[in-house]
């Protein structure tokens, strides 16, 4: 997630904003960049890499006396969504008269088009990306007043942004907006920061406002004068920050896991925008970069990834078989290679994975590209070894996942092959008022989560009972079945629980025999097709005295009877039901993990990237 700092005060600008960034390391970025008022003068450097590459060059080629003299800047880390990462992508980006720069966190929707206006009036665009669209456009419109000309651009974009502009013309003063991307100010003494989150302040000042959506803020060294769009002052309550600095960095959750559970909701809009249309009931995902002719000779898809990813491709096979008529395989990367996997000439490939570089996933797709498969990517890191090689795709847009337990990576994907699965079975037999309905039950997505972790009391307490036991049975039927072995694998990754992900109907082949009154089942009862054989399952694991945890819909009190203890879901649709199912079973795990005292964030022997075979 891109990172942002900017100062303006009564000394050295420089070192104030290389700090910043510094703090705000931990939010993950691929490139780096600031820009310098002083005088009447812009001054820019940026480049890929880190922080301390920023700051060697800062101090390899501005001198002492302009580094301590410029009084105002800003300055960002980039993590890359539209185009790569390079030094042109990279923040701050000017507007085409070179006397205003912008740092930008979000994404602007509609930048195709606003492009396309700007170039028709004699703009050129350095970069690819969706950022410099927008100071182009506020530099458009500049007539002398920042202010004016932000809060003039604004009305015209769609998307989120977090930005702060300074103009070479106002050298006291810098502009910053936002719109779904957070952006808190701290007010010093003489000098005022702003920055994407509070960890790049509090060496400074605890004295912060958290702005709201639509706020538009003139900063200067005296403090902040805050408004609307239209001009009309707004009051922000000034708030105090007790926060350590490592608190800070988390938003003040205890662990990267547990924010990164609770920014699902957010997550999982910025993977939903721009992308679903209600009205000819489909999916836009243009990185695919295949027509639906082509989409409508897909004859079977193959699905590769390791882990975490593997479980999302075992529901996306519900998803493309129930939805596109589309046989699917899900097959362990790591043994993709080790066998002769059939290609046919009408055979899609999609390769799933948050890093984009995991070894075993990454050989599975240099394999299928070997026998000539069409290979589609499925990633979270823009510019990744596997978005590059495949070379289209869907970029999940979740932020990044700090966390070595993957969780909002993960309800990004099933977003992502829900709607991959409407796009395709438009284009084959899907009609398009059913389309048009699955397009109201994802949009509904990011609110059944925000449902769940409203819950996380109850699932606390639930946690609290098993957090002694040496095993786990993790039972589910249908979609619910690799949701099942997802909840097992949270659980054993992070608490170091024994726990097994099984089909409910496989226990009595053999798992069943490990049942007893020290072995808890978590039974997921709330994929309504399968409640009915679900109940008996459950009664098959009460009667081999095994203590059982429902996860059940609201409203089905019928079911709670059946168990000894309950973690409630909202009622949804099937299609839907994984993912808010999924997010009760990672806060389960992860206060299981919490009260045995585990490292939650660093579980032993895991690493973030698995990049070896
Ligand atoms: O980056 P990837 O999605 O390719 O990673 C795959 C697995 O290594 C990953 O999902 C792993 O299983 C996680 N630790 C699970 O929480």
């Amino acid at each position: 997630m891109c990172g942002i700092v900017g100062y303006v005060g009564g000394r050295g600008a420089t070192d104030v904003l290389l700090g910043g960034l510094k703090r705000l390391e931990y939010r993950g970025y691929d490139s780096a960049g600031l820009a310098l008022v002083e005088g009447q003068k812009l001054h820019i450097l940026k480049g890929t890499g880190k922080v301390r590459d920023l700051e060697q060059s800062v101090y390899a080629q501005w001198d002492a006396g302009f580094r301590d003299g410029a009084r105002m800047g800003i300055a960002h880390t980039r993590w890359a969504t539209h185009g790569s990462p390079t030094a042109e992508n990279a923040h701050p980006h000017t507007d085409q008269t070179g006397h205003l720069a912008m740092v930008h966190n979000g994404i602007i929707e509609n930048y195709v088009a606003l492009r396309t206006q700007l170039k028709a009036k004699g703009h050129m665009f350095a970069s690819q990306t969706d950022s410099e669209v927008l100071i182009h456009l506020i530099g458009e419109l500049y007539k002398g007043n920042l202010f004016e000309a932000v809060s003039a651009a604004l009305k015209h974009v769609e998307g989120t942004y977090g930005i702060a502009v300074v103009s070479a013309n106002e050298p006291d003063q810098m502009v910053v907006a936002r719109k779904g991307s957070p952006l808190v100010i701290g007010l010093g003494e003489n000098e005022t920061i702003v920055a994407s989150d509070v960890s790049a302040i509090i060496a400074h000042t605890r004295q912060v406002i958290f702005l709201d959506d639509d706020d538009v803020a003139v900063l200067t060294a005296q403090g902040a004068d805050i408004r609307n769009l239209h001009n009309i002052p707004v009051s922000r309550e000034v708030a105090q920050v007790d926060w350590d600095v490592g608190a800070a960095e988390k938003g003040g959750f205890e662990h990267f896991m547990l924010k990164e559970i609770f920014e699902q909701p957010e997550a999982l809009e910025n993977t939903l925008r721009g992308r679903l249309d209600e009205a000819m009931g489909t999916a836009i995902l243009s990185g695919l970069s295949l027509s639906p002719r082509e989409l409508a000779g897909i004859r079977r898809l193959v699905i590769v990834a390791c882990g975490t990813s593997l479980n999302a491709g075992m529901v996306g096979k519900y998803y493309f078989e129930e939805l596109a008529d589309l046989p699917t395989e899900v097959e362990q990367a790591a043994e993709y290679r080790y066998r002769n996997p059939i290609i046919q000439p009408d055979d899609m490939v999609i390769a799933i994975s948050q890093s984009g570089e995991t070894a075993d996933t990454l050989a599975a797709v240099r394999e299928a590209k070997q026998r000539g498969a069409l290979v589609v990517g499925l990633c979270n890191v823009v510019g990744s070894t596997i978005a590059r090689e495949t070379g289209r795709g869907v970029y999940l847009h979740a932020g990044p996942e700090i966390g070595v337990a993957s969780t909002k990576a993960f309800t990004c994907q099933l977003a992502v092959l829900l709607m991959m699965a409407l796009k395709i079975g438009r284009c084959r037999r899907l009609s398009r008022q059913r389309g048009s309905e699955i397009c109201e039950e994802i949009r509904q997505i990011p609110a059944l989560v925000r449902s769940v972790l409203k819950r996380n009391d109850e699932i606390i307490a639930v946690a609290g009972e098993y957090a002694k036991v040496r095993d786990f049975f993790f039972l589910g039927r249908g979609c619910m079945y690799p949701v099942a072995l997802e909840g097992a694998l949270k659980l054993k990754e992070i608490s170091y629980i024994h726990a097994e992900g099984y089909h409910a109907a496989e226990l009595k082949h053999g798992p069943i025999a490990l049942l007893d009154d020290q072995v808890p089942v978590m039974a997921l009862m709330n994929d309504l097709a399968g409640r009915e054989k679900m109940v008996s399952n459950v009664q098959e694991c009460r009667a081999r005295n095994a203590p059982v945890v429902g996860v059940i819909t609201e409203g089905d009190d019928s079911a709670a009877q059946h168990v000894n203890g309950v973690i409630h879901v909202p009622r949804c649709s099937r299609l839907t039901a994984p993912i808010p199912t999924v997010v009760a079973l990672q806060l389960f795990a992860y206060h299981v993990a919490r009260i045995r005292g585990c490292p939650i964030d660093q579980p032993r022997n895991l690493a973030k990237s698995v990049t070896v075979e």
